[in-house]
């Protein structure tokens, strides 16, 4: 009998590649999505990759309602990956009752309705953007958690600690926190991959789309940080071993009895990154020239952070396997196949 999982934001850039890992290693998956921020048509492409499609229910996890209907029509899920949540950094600084109206609300309804239905456990999608600015790097999971610099990074603050208090109050639940650094690429396939609405904020959208003319040119913000070539340093994840990680994590919560009720991982490479080297990445594996310039620094970037995976490497048994060049080659065979179907 398949494990059955709900995840929330299930067609979205990780929910998507997450769903085709949890069914390649036989979990049964329950999507619900409101589309705000994606397209239906990526549970062609799950299907299309896992040979499997998952139940998809449009819905919004802000309706206890509609959680409550999802559950009684799809008895004996086991445990939920929460990726449902606003995530533009920007924003929520513009808009920040939507973020905290939509990610928190959402987590709220789904703690509520867990022990109701039997839901064993949740792995929440959280962010290395609650260290802030790291004091050092690389950063593990003791590091401080800094005053968040937005309201999207603060939701992500305030979900960990409802977490944390309603698992503290007793409820008969437990989680797994992932703390990710900057998820990037696509699936190998180029079946499934970011879908940015509108101008892309994050840098590996923006440089695809720069690459294949869409955008004129990619603006570096900044190369006068204290970094070797002056540009900001991250921590650049390839999305199909993040999307891995889940699955692991879902595994130990689901079916090791003897872990601690909430744990905490980052997941990162180990290995940072400046602008400028990812951009070189890009070309160095696609032969294709990014036009850019340095322009002005952007409010709010943090100059360098990347992770410490040791702990997940250690206690999950979970290493990012993706050589960044090949991640870059799968980014940019994804933006051709959009390129192309539009
Ligand atoms: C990376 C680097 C920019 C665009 C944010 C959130 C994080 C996570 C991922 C949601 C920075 C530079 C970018 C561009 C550039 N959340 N850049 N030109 O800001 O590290 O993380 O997105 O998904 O929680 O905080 O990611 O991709 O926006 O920027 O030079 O056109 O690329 O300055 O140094 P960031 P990013």
């Amino acid at each position: 009998m398949k494990e059955k999982i709900l995840v929330t934001g299930g067609t979205g850039y990780i929910g998507s590649h997450t769903t085709v890992e949890l069914q390649n290693a036989g979990y049964e998956v329950v999507i619900i999505d409101n589309l705000s921020n994606s397209n239906e048509s990526v549970i062609d492409g799950i299907e299309a990759i896992s040979g499997i499609r998952p139940v998809f229910v449009k819905g919004d996890c802000t309706d206890i309602n509609t959680l409550r209907k999802l559950f009684e029509d799809n008895p004996g899920i086991k445990g939920i990956i929460n990726f449902a949540a606003s995530k533009a950094v920007g924003e929520s600084v513009q808009k920040p009752l939507l973020y905290y109206r939509n990610n928190l609300n959402t987590l709220i309804n789904l703690l509520e309705l867990m022990p109701e239905f039997g839901v064993k456990g949740i792995v929440f999608s959280s962010s290395c953007t609650v260290y802030g600015e790291p004091d050092q790097n690389p950063i593990d999971e003791t590091a401080p958690i800094k005053p968040a610099t937005s309201p999207y990074g603060n939701t992500k603050q305030i979900s960990e600690e409802i977490i944390e208090d309603y698992v503290k109050s007793g409820a008969p639940i437990k989680s797994i926190l992932l703390r990710y650094f900057n998820p990037i690429g696509a699936h190998p396939s180029a079946l499934i991959g970011e879908l940015p609405l509108g101008v892309p904020q994050n840098l590996v959208p923006y440089l695809t789309q720069t690459a294949a003319g869409i955008r004129k040119e990619l603006t570096v913000f900044g190369d006068d940080y204290n970094t070797p070539d002056g540009s900001c340093i991250r921590d650049y994840i390839d999305v199909v071993d993040l999307a891995k990680a889940h699955v692991i994590a879902m595994k130990r919560m689901l079916e090791n009895n003897d872990t601690d009720s909430v744990e905490i991982f980052n997941l990162g490479t180990g290995n940072g990154l400046s602008v400028l080297q990812l951009i070189n990445a890009f070309e160095e594996a696609t032969g294709v020239p990014v036009p850019h310039k340095i322009g002005e620094r952007r409010a709010g970037d943090i100059e360098k952070i990347w992770a410490d995976p040791k702990k997940a490497n250690e206690v999950l048994g979970w290493k990012a396997q993706a050589d960044i060049k090949d991640t870059m080659a799968n980014a940019w065979k994804w933006q051709c196949h959009v390129t192309e179907k539009k």
